[in-house]
């Protein structure tokens, strides 16, 4: 099956079109580097030894979107482009609307016009806000509190819609939770244009003795050692869950959203402890107030990805922080 990539070059997206172009693929990407380096492209044919489409363009050009459908015969589409940055999308609601929106609802118009109506839409675990009990399962109430997690909670609404109109359309949500880790090779990784707003990439950054400390947002949160509790996922699992959303949405129309988590929580001081023990380098760091906006705690029920996906996680939190360190050695 042939299937476009939007965002493909990015942190989620790469590690997605090596495990896609592995499983036998036939991949179109399209990227504008907005959040992503040209170098992944080369990195990804080495790693993968397989050879791939590439645009460069935005998917708000709704151009070289009919330019690569008239090109290629798209049969699905993962569509992962888009601003991520919660920080960010504070203080720029309307850049934030403007793109994530605008992006989604082009790319749906085309799909629709070449009657592809395959999809797999990268969604977030920000939409369920702050849980009311955990961990959390897909029919909890969803509810925002940034604008960046409003487009995701906006575009999976027009989704609905979309399929309410049209039941033609196979169409996969998947509400992410804390992607962290790279790719063994260490040839792809996350690598933020500036200055994380993360936990690892910010960990990252200060193993390598770029930055002198990490700030810890807070140790007085409702959890067993008081800072804050995710479910931390390796993106290569991450990455494979999008394959087996593919092969789903390949036999299967309607709608349907998937948590993809491990199901386990740990909290910002298990993180940093375990990548000191797998790396054998300290991490500085200093506990400082809460960051707004932060919740106590956040992790998955994934039983139902598992069930209908046919997905598990496999990696660990000590091969995500391996991983992870490796990758930051390799570059
Ligand atoms: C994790 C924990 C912080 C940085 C965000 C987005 C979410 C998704 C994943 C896109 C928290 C603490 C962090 C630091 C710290 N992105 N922390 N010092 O906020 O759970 O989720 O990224 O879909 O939408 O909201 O991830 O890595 O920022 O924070 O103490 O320098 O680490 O307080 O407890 P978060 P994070």
């Amino acid at each position: 099956m042939k299937v476009l990539l939007t965002g493909g070059i990015g942190y989620i997206g790469s590690h997605t079109l090596v495990e896609l172009l592995d499983s036998g693929y036939n991949v179109i990407v399209i990227d504008n580097f907005y959040n992503s380096k040209p170098d992944v492209i080369d990195k990804v044919k080495e790693i993968t030894n397989k050879d791939f489409k590439f645009y460069e363009g935005n998917i708000c050009d709704k151009k070289i979107l009919e330019k690569i459908f008239n090109e290629n015969n798209i049969e699905a589409v993962i569509h992962f482009a888009g601003y991520k940055a919660v920080g960010e999308s504070v203080k720029e609601p309307l850049k934030y609307y403007r793109n994530n929106l605008d992006s989604t609802l082009t790319l749906l118009e085309v799909m629709k016009k070449h009657n592809c109506k395959k999809l797999v839409f990268s969604s977030s675990a920000t939409v369920y806000g702050k849980p009311e009990s955990l961990p959390i399962k897909e029919n909890f109430h969803l509810s925002t509190t940034n604008p960046y997690g409003t487009t995701k909670l906006i575009i999976e609404g027009i989704l609905q819609d979309l399929y309410k109109s049209d039941p033609t359309w196979a169409i996969a949500i998947l509400r992410y939770f804390n992607p962290i880790g790279a790719h063994s090779s260490g040839l792809i990784g996350e690598n933020p244009n500036d200055v994380p707003n993360n936990l690892m990439p910010y960990i990252l950054k200060v193993a390598s003795g770029e930055y002198p400390c990490l700030s810890i947002f807070g140790d007085d949160y409702e959890t067993h050692d008081g800072t804050g509790v995710r479910d931390y996922i390796h993106v290569v699992d991450l990455a494979k869950g999008h394959v087996k959303a593919i092969e789903f949405i390949e036999n299967n129309i309607g709608i349907d959203a998937y948590n993809l988590g491990t199901g386990i929580g740990y909290s910002v001081l298990d993180l940093v402890k375990t990548f000191e023990q797998v790396t054998g380098v300290p991490v500085n760091y200093k506990i400082v107030e809460r960051r707004p906006g932060d919740i106590d705690a956040c992790y998955a029920d994934a039983s139902y990805a598992l069930e209908k996906l046919n997905w598990h996680v496999e990696k660990t939190l000590e091969d995500m922080c391996r991983d992870s360190y490796n990758y930051l050695k390799h570059n």
